[in-house]
């Protein structure tokens, strides 16, 4: 037996190491990245975020305590702000109405169901709302659940298989990605709105796969734009393909009525397979749908974990406000006009003032581009020290070269507030201290 194999044989009866393999290749036990949250790439990211904020002497404007309402305006820490950083875009939060009927659902039935919906834990304002949200939409089915996040990714994680295929929008909320990633289905993305390169991917590989989903959004909601829907109808019933369209930003305001895609494009939801909603944004409340053909519905609702399965019901007091808030949608179609006529008036100014608000459309998403991340970061820093709440959206979040500020219209913003607003755009850019570029 040699020196070097008895060695080894030692080090690995005993554990040990020699000092030489300590120094290049400690144990993984041994590695604080691997058992210490301090040493989590992460953590250290969000550290040097913090020292950087320190030291160019930013105010700290996250985590801050609000009290009322967060609408067109917001109270943090005893300092009003006029208010683009929340999705409550029909103001619908804090109507009296919305209030009073999450109110009355937890006098009637308490503040939780106490199980999922299929073991005792249906009430009856899950299944109005369901009703009521298929006669808006032309669905035939729906299924109310406790997250938007989570339905949005559980529906496509638990539709997709290994044989499957997903082809998506590049610029698809993380919810779905999420979806994506839970399965081993095969994924490519097109360009954003770019259903050429769909059509091809679809020409392609269509006959590869047995399920094949297509995903895209009502409102992008990094860019305010609004897919051609009927475009993807036409091509995907062509392919024998699923469509799922998420309207976390198209439903409540879009369209005349301000009833999301359907409305937009004057189409019957029963043309789109999935039809996905969020009810933190214009609903004011929290949850998750799903709209569609009955078989799908029945699907999900027994057996896709996540969606009803394994989990808790959405409360009562949500459950309540979203019906309230989706019947006052219908009733006040006035709301979401409003959302739009005040994005209109927003981009006209911004455009005015030669700002950049990307591709916004029609929606309540007005990006600010600034491009660099150094600059989105200061001006909403300086726009937060002027009384404005307005976030930075940076990479990862965006791409590099495309960060901005994301505006949330509301019904309820006055010209005034946005012309100032729009004024300490332009003079803040016009003052910049130079680029330090891309961070
Ligand atoms: C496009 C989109 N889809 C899904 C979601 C998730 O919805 P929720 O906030 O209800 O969890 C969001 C939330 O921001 C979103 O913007």
């Amino acid at each position: 037996m040699n020196f070097k194999t008895s060695l080894e044989r030692l080090k690995s009866g005993l554990n040990l190491n020699t000092p030489g393999d300590i120094e290049s290749k400690p144990s993984l036990a041994m590695q604080p990245a691997f058992h210490d949250f301090a040493h989590f790439p992460e953590y250290k990211d969000f550290t040097t975020m913090q020292w950087y904020y320190d030291k160019q002497k930013y105010t700290r404007n996250q985590f801050l305590r609000h009290m009322g309402a967060s609408d067109a305006t917001v109270e943090l820490e005893g300092k009003q702000f006029i208010n683009y950083s929340s999705y409550n875009y029909l103001s619908l939060a804090s109507d009296p109405r919305v209030k009073a009927a999450a109110k009355k659902a937890i006098d009637d039935f308490g503040t939780s169901t106490g199980s999922g919906r299929s073991i005792t834990g249906e009430v009856d304002l899950h299944q109005l709302f369901e009703r009521e949200l298929c006669e808006t939409l032309g669905s035939e089915d729906a299924v109310v659940s406790v997250g938007g996040y989570s339905t949005n990714a559980f529906t496509i994680g638990y539709l997709c298989r290994p044989q499957d295929l997903i082809i998506y929008d590049e610029l698809v909320h993380n919810s779905a990605l999420a979806g994506c990633k839970m399965t081993t289905a095969r994924r490519f993305s097109f360009p954003h709105n770019d259903y050429d390169a769909l059509e091809k991917l679809l020409a392609q590989h269509r006959d590869k796969y047995e399920r094949v989903i297509i995903l895209i959004e009502g409102v992008y909601s990094m860019d305010g734009d609004i897919a051609d829907v009927p475009r993807v109808i036409e091509i995907k019933n062509r392919y024998k393909a699923f469509l799922m369209v998420d309207e976390a930003h198209s439903m409540g305001i879009i369209g005349p009525r301000g009833l999301g895609v359907t409305d937009y494009f004057g189409i019957s939801g029963n043309q789109i397979d999935i039809l996905f909603g969020s009810m933190s944004k214009s609903f004011g409340t929290c949850g998750g749908y799903v709209a569609g053909p009955k078989p799908l519905i029945a699907i999900l609702k027994n057996y896709a974990p996540g969606v009803l399965l394994y989990g808790a019901a959405p409360t009562p007091a949500n459950t309540a406000a979203g019906l309230e808030t989706l019947r006052i949608m219908r009733e006040q179609p006035e709301l979401a006009r409003r959302v739009q006529s005040n994005a209109a008036y927003f981009i006209a100014k911004a455009k005015a003032a030669g700002l950049n608000t990307y591709n916004s459309k029609d929606s309540g998403v007005v990006p600010i581009m600034t491009r660099d991340s150094e600059l989105a970061l200061w001006l909403s820093i300086q726009l937060f020290d002027a009384g404005i709440c307005s976030f930075p959206m940076l990479y990862p979040i965006v791409p590099r070269d495309k960060s901005r500020l994301r505006f949330f219209i509301n019904t309820n913003h006055t010209e005034e507030q946005m012309d100032y607003t729009i004024d300490c755009l332009a003079k803040g850019i016009a003052v910049a201290p130079k680029s330090k570029g891309v961070m």
